[in-house]
C-alpha cells in the first residue's frame, strides 16, 4: 500500500503546531498561577478595576477621589480607557510600573468605525455585505490604533436591532442574525489580526451581552423582555460567533432582561458564556452598569451591587467603583469566596499576557511607529472603497443615476452639502483635528472639473425656517440635474439618542417638495445613522441614495457612486419603515393566524387601517446600475446514510442583462412550512456578492447543512422537525426571484 508522504506530514505537522501552542498556552497559565500567588488581596481587586482616562468622558464620570495616577502606583487599577496617543499612554503606563507588581495596565477605547482615518458607521458597513472589505477595515483600525497606544478596543457592537428609533442602531449590523453573525467574525477577525498578540491588532470586545438592541420603546438603556426563544434565536447568534471566533472579552450591558440587570445576570454570564460556549476571557461591565443596579433596584448599594457582579461573572469593572470599594469586605464578610475573584483576575491576567504586556509593557507605546501608520494613503483609499460599498441605491426610476460629467450646471442643494466632520458619524475619534475629509462638494468638483456647480444650503438640518428655500429653487432652475444631500445631524444617532420621531428632520422634506416643483430631475442623497421616514421623498423622487455616514472618504465615495465610477452594490441590512407606527418592524416575522393578503387586505387580518403592511424598503434591498435576472433553479434533496445527513445543494444561473459591471448580494432564505413552535416566514441562511460584466452568467451555488434548518424549541433544544421546507433565492426579502421545496424525512 502506497502511503502518501503528505498524508504522514500533514498530521505530524498539526500534532507540532498544537503541541507547541499547547505548550506556549500552559506556560501562560503557569505564569498566571506563579503571579497571582504573588498578589495581595488588594492587589486582586486592582485587576478589576478599571477608570476613565483624562481625554474624554464616554460616561458619567464619578468625580471624587484622588489622583488616578497615585492609585495605578498602588496597584489598584488594571485598565484605563479612553487615553489617546502614545505620549498619554506613557504617562499611565509609566505609573503601572511603579506599582509593586509591575503589571502592565490594558488601555481600551471605542475604536468603533476607525481609529484616525474613520471609516463608515458600522451600519453602513454592513449595508456592503462584504466580509473581506468589513474585515479589512478593521484591520487598518487596529493597525492605527496599536500604534497609538491602544491595546483593547470596545467593538464590535453585536446588538441586533428591529427598532430604527434606538440611536445605537448605528453601530450594528441591523436586524438579522446570521448576517450580524457573519459580520461579527470578519470584525473580530479583522481587529485581532494574526492573533491577540501581534504588535498590529488589538483585543476585541463583544458587546453588549446581551439584548440591548430590544430595550422597549426603542429608548436607550430600556428594559428588555422577551422570550428565551427569541434570544437564542436572534439575539445570541452573533455573539456566539465571536466567541467562535476568539473575542478576547465581551462587554455586558445596561439593560434588564425580564428582570434582572445584565450584569449580575449568571444566566447569561455564567451559563451560557462562561459555561455552554467555553470563553476563556474576561467580562468588562458596562460604563457604571455595575452601580447602576441600585437604580435597577435590584441591589440596595454599591456593596450589594459588587457582590451580584462578581458572583454572576462580570469580570471587570468599568467606571463604578464598586469593586475597589467593596470586594476586599465582601470576601472578609464571607459573602464573596476569594476563588471567584482569583478567577476574574485569572482571566485578566491570561490576556494580559497573551498581548505580550508583560514581556514588553511599552509594546504599543511607540511614537516613530504612531508617526508612519495613521493616515496611510493606501489605507485612505480602502476608506473610500467601503464607504462605496456601503452606500445603498433606494430607487433609479428611469436611469437618472448615473450622471453624466459632461452636464453643464449642477445645482448641489440641502445642509450636507458641505458636510465635513458630520460624516465621520457618531464614535468616531477626533485624532487629526478632522484634516483631509471629503465633502459631497469637494467629491463632485474632483469628479467633474467642466461641470459649473450652484450651491444653496436651502434650510438647516432642524429649525422651521424657510428663509434658504428662494435661493435654493433658483438654483435648481439654473441647473440641469439637482443633487439634494439631506438628513440627521451626526449626534442624532449614537448612544443615549434614540428618537421618537425618525422622518427626515426640520423643514427638509418640504424642501425636497419646493425643489421638486421646478421640474428639474432631482436625486436625493440621504445621511444618517438609522433608517428614516421619508415617505413622500420616496414616492416622488426618481433616485434615492441612502448614503449613512461614509467618513473621512464620504465626499469620494459619493461622486464615484453618483457618476457611474462605482456601480452601488449596497443591500439594506435592516428594514425600513414607512412610518414610525409600523415598528417593530422585520422581515423575519411570524405569519400569524390571520395574515394579510395584499397591503389592502383589510378583512378580519393583522394589519393597521391606516398604514399598509410592507415597510418603505424591505430587508436587502438595494438596486444597481445594471439589473440581474436569476434561472435555473435545481435542488438536491435530503438523503439519510449510515454516515449521517448529507448537505444538499442549490444551484441557479445569475446573469448581468444591463449595461454596467455590477455586483449583486443574492441571499438564500429559507421557510419552514409546519413546525412547532412556527418559523418565521423567511430567514436568511447564506448570500454571495458576485460581480458579473455586462452580459456575463454564471452559476451560484449554495449547500444548505442539516443545522442550518434547525431552531430552538420550547425547552430551548436545538431541533430539527421532518417536512416540507421552501428554498427562496433572492435580489431582496421582498424579491424573491426563484423558488422550489423539498421534504425533510428523518
Ligand atoms: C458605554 C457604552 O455603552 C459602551 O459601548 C462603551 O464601550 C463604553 N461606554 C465606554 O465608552
Amino acid at each position: 500500500m502506497k502511503i502518501s508522504l503528505k498524508l504522514i506530514c500533514l498530521p505530524l505537522a498539526l500534532c507540532v503546531i498544537a503541541t507547541h501552542l499547547f505548550a506556549q498556552q500552559q506556560t501562560i497559565d503557569q505564569k498566571v498561577e506563579a503571579l497571582l500567588a504573588k498578589m495581595t488581596l488588594d492587589e486582586k481587586i486592582g485587576q478589576l478595576n478599571q477608570y476613565n482616562g483624562d481625554w474624554e468622558a464616554t460616561g458619567p464620570v464619578t468625580r471624587d477621589v484622588g489622583n488616578k495616577l497615585d492609585e495605578i502606583k498602588q496597584g489598584r487599577v488594571g485598565a484605563v480607557l479612553n487615553i489617546m496617543g502614545t505620549d498619554h499612554c506613557r504617562t499611565f503606563q509609566d505609573a503601572a510600573m511603579k506599582s509593586r507588581l509591575k503589571i502592565p495596565l490594558l488601555f481600551g477605547q471605542d475604536v468603533i468605525h476607525g481609529y484616525s482615518i474613520t471609516f463608515p458607521i458600522p451600519l453602513a458597513e454592513a449595508a456592503s455585505w462584504d466580509m473581506a472589505a468589513i474585515e479589512k477595515a478593521e484591520r487598518i483600525a487596529a493597525t492605527e490604533a496599536s500604534a497609538s497606544g491602544i491595546n483593547w478596543t470596545f467593538a464590535p457592537m453585536l446588538d441586533i436591532a428591529r427598532d430604527p428609533r434606538w440611536g445605537r442602531v448605528m453601530e450594528g449590523a441591523g436586524e438579522d442574525p446570521y448576517l450580524g453573525s457573519q459580520i461579527a467574525t470578519a470584525r473580530v477577525k479583522g481587529f485581532q489580526g494574526n492573533g491577540i498578540g501581534s504588535p498590529d491588532a488589538v483585543m476585541a470586545t463583544a458587546k453588549h451581552f446581551a439584548a440591548y438592541g430590544a430595550a422597549i420603546g426603542g429608548r436607550d438603556y430600556n428594559s428588555v423582555d422577551m422570550s428565551l426563544r427569541t434570544l437564542w434565536e436572534i439575539y445570541l447568534p452573533p455573539f456566539k460567533a465571536a466567541a467562535d471566533a476568539g473575542v478576547g472579552t465581551f462587554m455586558n450591558s445596561f439593560n434588564d432582561l425580564n428582570g434582572t440587570p445584565a450584569t449580575g445576570n449568571s444566566y447569561l454570564q455564567r451559563d451560557i458564556l462562561k459555561g455552554a460556549w467555553k470563553f476563556k476571557g474576561f467580562v468588562v461591565s458596562d460604563w457604571g452598569s455595575i452601580g447602576e443596579m441600585i437604580n435597577h433596584g435590584y441591589a440596595k448599594d454599591n456593596y450589594e451591587a459588587a457582590q451580584e457582579a462578581i458572583t454572576a461573572g462580570s469580570d471587570m469593572d468599568m467606571e463604578s467603583r464598586s469593586y475597589i470599594n467593596n470586594l476586599a469586605k465582601l470576601v472578609a464578610d464571607k459573602k464573596v469566596p476569594v476563588t471567584l475573584i482569583d478567577d476574574a483576575v485569572r482571566r485578566i491576567l491570561r490576556k494580559k499576557f497573551e498581548l505580550g504586556l508583560f514581556d514588553d509593557p511599552y509594546k504599543f507605546i511607540n511614537p516613530e511607529r504612531e508617526k508612519t501608520a495613521l493616515n496611510r494613503p493606501e489605507n485612505l483609499e480602502a476608506a473610500r472603497d467601503m464607504a462605496r460599498k456601503s452606500m445603498v441605491l433606494l430607487k433609479n426610476d428611469n436611469n437618472l443615476l448615473p450622471l453624466s460629467k459632461n452636464l453643464k450646471t449642477v445645482a448641489l442643494i440641502g445642509p450636507l452639502v458641505k458636510a465635513e466632520k458630520e460624516l465621520k458619524g457618531f464614535w468616531s475619534l477626533d485624532v487629526d483635528q478632522n484634516k483631509g475629509i471629503v465633502s459631497l462638494m469637494e467629491g463632485m468638483k474632483n469628479h467633474a472639473p467642466d461641470t459649473k456647480f450652484i450651491y444653496a444650503e436651502g434650510c438647516k438640518i432642524t429649525g422651521t425656517s424657510h428663509d434658504g428655500f428662494a435661493d435654493a429653487i433658483a438654483a435648481a432652475k439654473k441647473a440641469n440635474v439637482v443633487i439634494m444631500a439631506m438628513g440627521e445631524a451626526p449626534d442624532m444617532t449614537g448612544e443615549a439618542k434614540s428618537r421618537s420621531n425618525i422622518h427626515i428632520p426640520g423643514e427638509q422634506e418640504e424642501l425636497i417638495k419646493a425643489i421638486k416643483a421646478t421640474g428639474k430631475p432631482v436625486v436625493v442623497l440621504l445621511m444618517a445613522g438609522r433608517p428614516m421616514v421619508f415617505s413622500w421623498t420616496a414616492e416622488n423622487i426618481p433616485s434615492i441614495v441612502y448614503a449613512w455616514w461614509l467618513g473621512t472618504q464620504g465626499g469620494n465615495a459619493m461622486a464615484d457612486a453618483l457618476y457611474g465610477d462605482y456601480n452601488p452594490s449596497g443591500k439594506l441590512p435592516i428594514t425600513f419603515p414607512r412610518s414610525e407606527g409600523q415598528i417593530p418592524i422585520y422581515y423575519n416575522h411570524y405569519n400569524t393566524g390571520r395574515p394579510a393578503k395584499s397591503d389592502t387586505d383589510l378583512f378580519y387580518v393583522s394589519a393597521y387601517n391606516d398604514l399598509r403592511n410592507s415597510p418603505q424598503y424591505a430587508f436587502g434591498h438595494g438596486l444597481s446600475y445594471t439589473t440581474f435576472e436569476y434561472q435555473n433553479m435545481e435542488l438536491g434533496k435530503f438523503k439519510s446514510s449510515v454516515k449521517g445527513l448529507k448537505p444538499i445543494q442549490v444551484s441557479f444561473m445569475v446573469k448581468n442583462t444591463g449595461k454596467f459591471a455590477g455586483e449583486e448580494v443574492v441571499q438564500l432564505y429559507i421557510r419552514d412550512m409546519v413546525s412547532q413552535p412556527v418559523r418565521p416566514v423567511k430567514e436568511l441562511k447564506d448570500f454571495k456578492k458576485i460581480l458579473l460584466q455586462p452580459g456575463e452568467i454564471r452559476r451560484v451555488t449554495f449547500t444548505i447543512k442539516r443545522d442550518e434548518l434547525a431552531f430552538y424549541n420550547d425547552r430551548l433544544e436545538r431541533v430539527t422537525q421532518p417536512g416540507t421546507f421552501q428554498i427562496m433565492i433572492g435580489s431582496a426579502s421582498d424579491d424573491i426571484r426563484l423558488q422550489k421545496s423539498f421534504e425533510l424525512t428523518n
